[in-house]
């Protein structure tokens, strides 16, 4: 199978290539999956002629994984355009092209579809109500996608992504940890983080699941995330306690932390649906920050 990875340079797309790479290496090139992993170099997903003209010159693809979005959540509200080019409308076109080659879907969104202010974790079906730009942008790419593919693509809903790779909120802690003897994180956001490469792993797992393999399969929405639950200052406590850096956290309300994007109060996902059909490993928060620590540590 050709399979197609979009944001090959980002936190999810590295990490896919990661573990790609760990399989190749395990099976000694045997599989038959074919991974092409693309950038915007590649394959601009802010332009409707740089995307035509990347599927019109190459062969066709069994599986789209698609990776690559807008994700800079408060530079959204100034870059709507951009945003929504690139998470909805890049994603219309791409579930076009998906049909017409006959291919499978595989699209990430966001928590942030969600307003945030349920009292248990959100299911699938519950009504979604952005309250950002991004947020919108993400929605508008879920509905697009199931509108133009109503079978055969996925969408997976993940929250607080982090890995060894980029820039993300570990990497901002360490920093800033390292900086400073004392920080304010706030603690009034609730959801799980996502360590990438368990979604990565989760991913690999659905390709290789015969109920995604078969025919025209309605589309679905699943939602990935670790399990736990926590804060953004419980988040930062424990980085720097694995990391043992002296830094002294303060909790601090949102409100007590004005950025130009409004963030969800509660964010927290159900997962039963994903690990139900596709007995996907789900590992802990704190098992999956401390296995991301120890590869950063070993990258030092
Ligand atoms: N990060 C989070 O906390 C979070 C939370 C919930 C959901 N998600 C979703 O999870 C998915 C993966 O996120 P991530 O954390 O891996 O994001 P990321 O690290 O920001 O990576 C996104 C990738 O998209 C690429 N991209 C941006 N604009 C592009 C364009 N015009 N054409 C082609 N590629 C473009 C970026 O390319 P460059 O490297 O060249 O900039 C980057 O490699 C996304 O759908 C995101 O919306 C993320």
């Amino acid at each position: 199978m050709r399979i197609l990875v979009t944001g090959k340079n980002g936190q999810l797309g590295r990490s896919i290539h990661k573990l790609v790479n760990a399989d190749a290496k395990i099976d000694n090139n045997q599989s038959s999956n074919d991974f092409i992993f693309v950038g915007r170099e590649e394959l601009d997903l802010s332009s409707e002629s740089s995307i035509s003209h990347y599927f019109d010159n190459n062969d066709k693809f069994d599986i789209i994984i698609n990776c690559a979005a807008y994700t800079q959540v408060d530079k959204a509200e100034q870059e709507v355009e951009l945003a929504n080019q690139i998470n909805h409308l890049a994603v219309k076109q791409l579930a076009s092209i998906a049909n017409e080659q006959k291919a499978k879907l595989i699209h990430i969104s966001t928590d942030y579809v969600f307003d945030g202010e349920n009292d248990k974790p959100y299911i699938e079906t519950d009504i979604p109500n952005p309250i950002n730009v991004y947020g919108k942008t993400k929605l508008a790419g879920e509905k697009v996608l199931q509108a133009v593919m109503p079978t055969n693509a996925i969408i997976i809903r993940t929250s607080w992504v982090y890995s060894e790779y980029g820039n993300n909120f570990v990497s901002t802690m360490l920093r800033l940890g390292k900086e400073r003897d004392e920080l304010s994180v706030v603690s009034d956001q609730i959801g799980s983080p996502t360590y990438a490469t368990d979604l990565a792993g989760a991913i690999l797992e659905i390709i290789k699941n015969k109920e995604f393999r078969e025919e025209d399969q309605t589309t679905q929405i699943y939602h990935y995330s670790n399990e736990g639950e926590i804060s953004w200052y419980e988040f930062a406590k424990e980085i720097f306690k694995i990391a043992k850096i002296d830094c002294k956290v303060n909790p601090i309300t949102t409100q007590q932390y004005p950025i130009p994007a409004k963030r969800p109060k509660n964010t927290l996902m159900n997962k039963d649906k994903i690990v139900g059909i596709f007995s996907v490993n789900i590992p802990d928060w704190k098992e999956s920050i401390n296995t991301c620590m120890s590869i950063l540590k070993e990258q030092q």
